[in-house]
């Protein structure tokens, strides 16, 4: 089978691991990978969508994976449907889960999905209005894409208020000219990942990823500073969990959701029971590092009975132990992140640590590969403890600027 991965972050890099690895696999391709897994297939060039799904129908082509929110929301989905071309994610339609958090709202309330209370606010005079019906902390959501910067918790109803008058005086163009502001949950977060194909919703193991900046959870958020699975989950919760994804399949099939893909449920464990913070209609940048460390089942299999509307029944394999992964970013990351900085012994620390590397923010500059600014690679490694060897490999990476969290998964085994 001719498969073409879309993405070059270390979540595609580790999707092309994975699918490298299925016997059903003749060729891969890739479209925009970044210089560090640019190897494992091969590259096409293309000017736009439709000029793609043109070259992968003349090519063979006969499945496209798409790593990222961006061309779902644009329609790479629709193009490649219009050719008979099978794809993992949603056309424009669905991809709305992800794009538009007022639709994910509403989604939710209609199909009685738990999730926060919250309001829409498309104009400056009805601000006072909605900030009344809520308390403090408050969470203020740019509608749409953001590149995940636009969420504001805010302190006090002033902050609230001026963050909102700057998101709809255009922050982030169309994004943010409508808003959600939503009641604060506070909880443990869980990320679930699951494949869907148009009938059956088909969960992976829950993840965690660490979105700030600094250990305990302090500093800014960012894409991800690292990840584990699975998440020791109380009994309790995984009865929660296991009802909502009998919910949510319901929801999909009520309302006609017709696409084989990927559904990522942002979930957090309240006091009052678990909530949905976020849908995403793709795989986590980098939950999906681990995850797919951890799959013992051919991904391609999966792929391939996803799009034929055979997942009920599929059961998913998994390795024993845990999956730790560590990003690796360059300093000054999220704000200005240095650019520039040889890496250079990526393969001497896979080796002595049995550790597995996804590249992302890199490109190659003569023989060697350079960091190109923000999360640059992943380090991860499966076991019962793999924390020692994980950090071992990102202590004598050779890499001038880079900076991790040293506390990913310290406290596996404790819930915290
Ligand atoms: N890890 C969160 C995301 O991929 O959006």
């Amino acid at each position: 089978m001719k498969v073409l991965i879309y993405g070059g972050g270390a979540r595609e890099h580790a999707i092309a691991w994975k699918i490298s690895q299925s016997p059903l696999l003749t060729k891969l391709y890739l479209a925009k990978p970044n210089d560090g897994f640019s190897n494992l297939g091969e590259e096409i060039e293309f000017s736009g969508f439709v000029d793609l799904a043109n070259k992968s129908k003349q090519e063979g082509i006969e499945l496209l994976i798409v790593g990222s929110e961006d061309p779902l929301v644009n329609g790479i989905v629709d193009e490649f449907k219009k050719l008979d071309i099978s794809v993992i994610g949603p056309g424009k339609d669905w991809a709305m889960l992800e794009g538009s958090k007022a639709f994910a709202k509403k989604f939710m309330k209609d199909n009685d999905i738990p999730t926060g209370e919250y309001l829409t606010i498309n104009n400056k005079s009805e601000i006072d209005e909605v900030l009344n019906q809520f308390s403090i902390p408050v969470v203020v959501k740019a509608d749409g894409l953001a590149a995940g910067k636009g969420v504001f918790i805010a302190q006090s109803k002033d902050d609230a208020k001026r963050t909102i008058e700057e998101f709809l005086d255009g922050k982030f163009g169309e994004a943010s000219k409508n808003i959600v502001v939503e009641e604060f949950l506070e909880g443990d977060e869980v990320s679930l990942i699951s494949l869907w194909d148009g009938e059956t919703l088909l969960p992976m193991i829950p993840a965690r990823d660490y979105k700030r900046l600094l250990e305990d959870d302090q500093g800014p958020n960012t894409g991800g500073m690292g990840a584990y699975c699975p998440v020791d989950l109380k009994k309790e919760e995984q009865t929660e969990i296991n009802e909502y994804i009998n919910k949510l399949e319901a929801a999909l099939k009520r309302e006609n959701a017709d696409f084989a893909g990927v559904i990522y449920s942002g979930l957090i464990l309240t006091k009052d029971g678990i909530k949905v913070l976020e849908y995403n209609m793709r795989f986590g940048d980098p939950e999906t590092q681990p995850l797919l460390m951890h799959l013992d089942s051919d991904l391609l299999v999966l792929f391939v009975k996803a799009a034929k509307k055979q997942l009920k029944d599929v059961k998913i394999n998994w390795k024993n132990d845990m999956t730790l992964c560590v990003v690796v970013a360059a300093d000054g990351y999220p704000f200005s992140p240095k650019k520039g900085g040889y890496i250079d012994n990526v393969r001497q620390i896979q080796l002595k640590y049995g550790v597995q590397v996804f590249y992302a923010g890199v490109k190659q500059e003569g023989s060697k590969l350079i960091a190109n600014g923000g999360r640059v690679l992943s380090i991860c490694k499966n076991g019962q403890y793999p924390h020692q060897d994980v950090y071992k490999a990102a202590e004598e990476l050779e890499y001038m600027h880079k900076y991790y969290r040293k506390d990913i998964a310290s406290k596996v085994g404790e819930r915290v």
